[in-house]
């Protein structure tokens, strides 16, 4: 068979987050495709990058005070350890903030423009006037316009199930200031996706499509294609559009093609060539692997956007399922939102890309990743089965045989029969039913196993005259387990690199036609150590904390936070029941006999309230007479020895003459909210 040239992708990550197992899934689950071509021997390419750029990740920067470019170098550092230290093996891993992708996305828009898919239409939308920002969906709450529920988001109702547009909301919030949003004109750019409908419905029939892909698909056909709006307004994270100032690509135009843009890096530092796989005529082929939640992106937007700009479209789209912990979504208060970091503080890579592998189809549906299951299925498949074939042979080996195998193997029938399966494995992994393939690898190991326990050679070895039929057994032994590893290389890469080094030889798929005879192995160590429900239990506890050390991690030990943490999570309607009001602070004076106090006239524009504040270490009356502050309006009056104290006001720090008045930015007014 001729090698193929296959280009393999992963989704790529918003670089705004930590990993966690639900992402390993997909990663695990691409690396093993990749190294099984590989193994082959196919010229294989595996790429990923950061997805760099959008409003979340503009506004987390901005919460933390460091530039967007910051922030995705810090995430993109952190993410490509995580990857390497599960043995992900990428053959470039690069940005969507990049030269690369800013090109490719200018020429791809270019291209499309020129022939006309380009729409331009004014549209409506909601506006912070606050933070002079137009608010996506979900930066939008209200109450449902159909069940009346508070607190809603800005595309669909938690508590009806409605779904709506963040205009019919009552009475909208933004997220980012609590401003009543404004509607507000703005001009966007639409892609004409339905121009495409009948390449796409071709496209998606050239392929061996997902089924449960294509009833999705079906019902987006059925429902009807609309334009994509494909422009943001500034300020944004993203690639001005070309010619249109003020005006960005949205981060899902651009993010596929850092698909091409990695590739493209790639390219340059090789000696690659960027044609071969992307111009529209390309032979190679080109695969990405993606979760369910992005499927319409890559299976409608992606492939009308490469046919419009003249390139080549995906081979494939294959999609999975989400991974759920327990049966359950993951969950932060469960501690089974499990950061890949926390994962590998306790247990080893391999035991998950294992599980993942036996669990593993070429289906939708949801992943469970049940933690007793996890650890019973490790040990009784890679330490009971596979590690038990070489661990009761090898020693034998080494001891009586001066580390040599037999010079033929007499029995031929069961090694034969483990050459044999290699097509039928092979079909596995190329059909992404990994757990056919490792049912399959299973079922020859509990052989294998069968084999040994038949023959014991440790009786065998006791006597002198059936040494040789020892030698023979352990050899036969050690060759098939050579070949279960073969069969596992793409799963367990840093076992099979181990078990390279005992045998003294490099394994590809082609290794699984020869057999190892008179061949020297090196000294057998131990490969696997069980799974300890122990070392489980005490991720599941990490996972908890460390959820809390991450919003720790950026406190300094002499700040605020250290010394007086966040308190308690309080209810939305917890805190509206505080009545905040802007006051003036129309007379300040000193109280006789009081040595802390002083008493404030608090004018609320109309109403006057008396309250004695514990700020005289701090203020002297007439500093602050004449301020505007904040007070709490709705306090129930407390009688104090010096008369009745009508509310709070609000002042930060701790004590002395660190107490500061809080000032309301110029324009309130007394009386006003303060929410
Ligand atoms: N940035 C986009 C993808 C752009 S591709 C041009 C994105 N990023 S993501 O970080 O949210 O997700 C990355 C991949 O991980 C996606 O394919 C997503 O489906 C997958 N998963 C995220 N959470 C997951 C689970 N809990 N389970 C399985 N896969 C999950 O989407
Ligand atoms: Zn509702």
């Amino acid at each position: 068979m001729a090698p193929r040239k296959i280009l393999i992708t992963s989704a790529l990550p918003y670089a705004n987050g930590p990993t966690h197992l639900g992402h390993m899934l997909e990663y695990i689950q691409t690396d093993i495709w990749s190294r099984f071509q590989k193994l082959r021997g196919h010229e294989a390419y595996y790429v990923c990058a950061d997805d760099a750029h959008g409003t979340p990740i503009m506004l987390n920067a901005q919460k933390q005070g460091i530039t967007p470019e910051e922030m995705v170098a810090a995430v993109s550092f952190e993410r490509q350890r995580d990857f390497a230290d599960f043995n992900i093996k990428f053959d470039n891993y690069h940005s969507t903030h990049s030269e690369e992708n800013k090109a490719l996305s200018s020429l791809i828009y270019t291209r499309l423009n020129d022939a006309g898919f380009i729409k331009k239409r004014t549209i409506e939308q909601l506006f912070d006037p606050e933070k002079s920002i137009f608010l996506p969906d979900r930066f939008v709450t209200g109450t449902c316009p159909s069940c009346d529920s508070i607190d809603q988001n800005g595309d669909s109702c938690d508590s009806c199930g409605a779904t709506y547009s963040p205009t019919e909301l009552k009475n909208p919030k933004s997220a980012m200031s609590g401003a009543t949003p404004v509607l507000k004109d703005s001009e966007h750019f639409f892609f004409d996706l339905p121009a495409f409908e009948g390449m796409l419905k071709e496209w998606l029939h050239s392929g061996s499509i997902q089924e449960e892909m294509a009833n999705k698909l079906q019902e987006w056909f059925t429902d009807g294609l609309q334009q994509w709006d494909i422009s943001r307004d500034a300020p944004y994270f993203g690639f001005e559009i070309p010619g249109e100032p003020g005006k960005y690509f949205y981060v899902w135009l651009d993010a596929p093609i850092g698909y091409m843009a990695s590739f493209k890096n790639l390219c340059d530092k090789s000696n690659l060539s960027f044609d071969e796989f992307w111009a529209e005529d390309s032979k190679a082929e080109l695969y990405h692997f993606i979760g369910k939640d992005i499927i319409y992106f890559h299976s409608l937007f992606w492939p009308a956007m490469l046919d419009g700009a003249k390139f080549r479209k995906p081979t494939n789209v294959f999609a999975h399922g989400f991974v759920t912990v327990n049966g359950a979504k993951m969950s932060k208060s469960k501690g089974t939102f499990i950061k890949a970091r926390t994962y590998l503080e306790h247990l080893n890579p391999e035991y998950l890309r294992y599980y993942f592998a036996a669990k593993l189809n070429s289906g939708i549906t949801d992943f469970d990743l049940n933690l007793e299951d996890f650890a019973q299925r490790v040990n009784s498949d890679l330490v009971g089965k596979v590690v038990n074939i070489a661990s009761r042979c090898a020693g034998f080996i080494t001891k009586k045989f001066d580390g040599k195998l037999s010079d033929t193997i007499m029995d031929q029938t069961l090694l034969t029969e483990f050459q044999n399966a290699s097509e039928s494995i092979a079909n596995s992994y190329e059909t992404r039913e990994y757990g056919r393939a490792i049912r399959e690898i299973m079922a020859l190991a509990d052989k294998a196993n069968q084999f040994i326990d038949t023959n014991a050679p440790w009786v065998l070895i006791k006597n002198e005259e059936t040494q040789e039929q020892a030698h023979q057994v352990c050899s036969l032994g050690i060759n098939l387990f050579r070949l279960l590893m073969v069969y596992l290389k793409p799963v367990l890469p840093e076992m099979a690199n181990n078990v390279e080094a005992f045998l003294n030889e490099e394994l590809t798929w082609e290794s699984a036609k020869t057999q190892l005879t008179s061949h020297e192995i090196t000294k057998f160590k131990a490969l696997m150590q069980r799974v300890e429900m122990d070392k489980v239990n005490a991720m599941l506890d990490d996972s908890k904390e460390s959820l809390e050390a991450t919003t720790q991690a950026v406190i300094d030990p002499n700040s605020p936070l250290a010394k007086e943490p966040i308190a308690d999570e309080i209810e939305f309607d917890d805190f509206a029941k505080v009545d905040l009001r802007v006051a003036l602070i129309a007379k300040a004076e000193h109280v006789k006999g009081a040595d802390k106090l002083l008493k404030l006239t608090l004018d609320l524009g109309g109403e006057t309230r008396q309250v004695f504040a514990g700020i005289k270490s701090a203020y002297q009356p007439e500093e602050i007479e004449g301020k505007l502050t904040v007070m709490v309006a709705n306090l129930k009056p407390r009688k104090m020895r010096f008369g009745m104290s009508e509310g709070m006001v609000l002042a930060a720090g701790p004590g002395g003459k660190e107490i500061h008045i809080l000032n309301p930015d110029e324009g309130s007014k007394p009386g006003m909210r303060v929410m």
